[in-house]
């Protein structure tokens, strides 16, 4: 398989986040030829036109070097008030006001972790939403919502269910055939 450069980012700030142990975990999971880096949203302002007209910040232009430098973007977001959290929705706004947006054409995946039953999936189609608007290529399917995730992930953070395994496993690998189909076609 052609070399894979795969940016996670998280929706969660938190240090013990169910999602971003579980972009670790799909790191630890993935097939050969993917390599990964982790972006940092601490730190992104609100999306301010005046900042931006002054001086891009530097959390914005480190997020859009990465994400420019990355053939594939791994997102893994909470749900607050069924939506994605503010910060996820600041670094896409952001990204869509940058030069030549970055996001554009990119092959996206995406998975919710919550502590309910319903994994997140409202946040989830919330972020497909925004992320049309922004032309990102986004992987329909396997669709990963880890409901119970408090349940799915022991204390040192280690993903302890074969089934969440198995579709990450298989999301991967779709993701790895979907951004080779993209890059085919350019
Ligand atoms: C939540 N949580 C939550 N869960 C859910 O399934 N649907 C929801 O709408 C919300 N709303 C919500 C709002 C706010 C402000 C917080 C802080 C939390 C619970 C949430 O899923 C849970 O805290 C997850 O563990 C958050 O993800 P991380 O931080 O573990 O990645």
């Amino acid at each position: 398989m052609k070399a894979i450069k795969v940016l996670t980012i998280s929706g969660s700030l938190r240090k013990a986040s169910f999602n971003s142990m579980a972009l670790r975990t799909a790191e630890a999971l993935a097939p050969e030829g993917m390599s990964f880096t982790h972006a940092d949203l601490h730190g992104l302002p609100h999306y301010d036109q005046d900042l931006r007209d002054v001086e891009i910040p530097a959390a914005v232009q480190t997020l859009d070097a990465q994400v420019r430098a990355a053939d594939a973007i791994l997102i893994a977001t909470p749900e607050y008030n069924y939506s994605i959290p503010g910060v996820l929705k600041d670094a896409i706004d952001w990204l869509s006001r940058m030069p030549d947006q970055p996001l554009n054409g990119k092959p996206v995946a995406i998975m919710s972790a919550s502590m309910g039953v319903m994994g997140g999936v409202r946040a989830q189609y919330h972020l497909r939403q925004s992320l049309i608007f922004i032309n990102a290529h986004v992987l329909n399917r396997p669709e990963i919502m880890i409901g119970s995730a408090h349940e799915r992930f022991d204390t040192d953070g280690k993903l302890t269910d074969a089934m969440t395994e198995k579709f990450m496993r298989e999301q991967l690998v779709a993701l790895a055939e979907w951004t080779n189909r993209l890059r085919a076609d350019h």
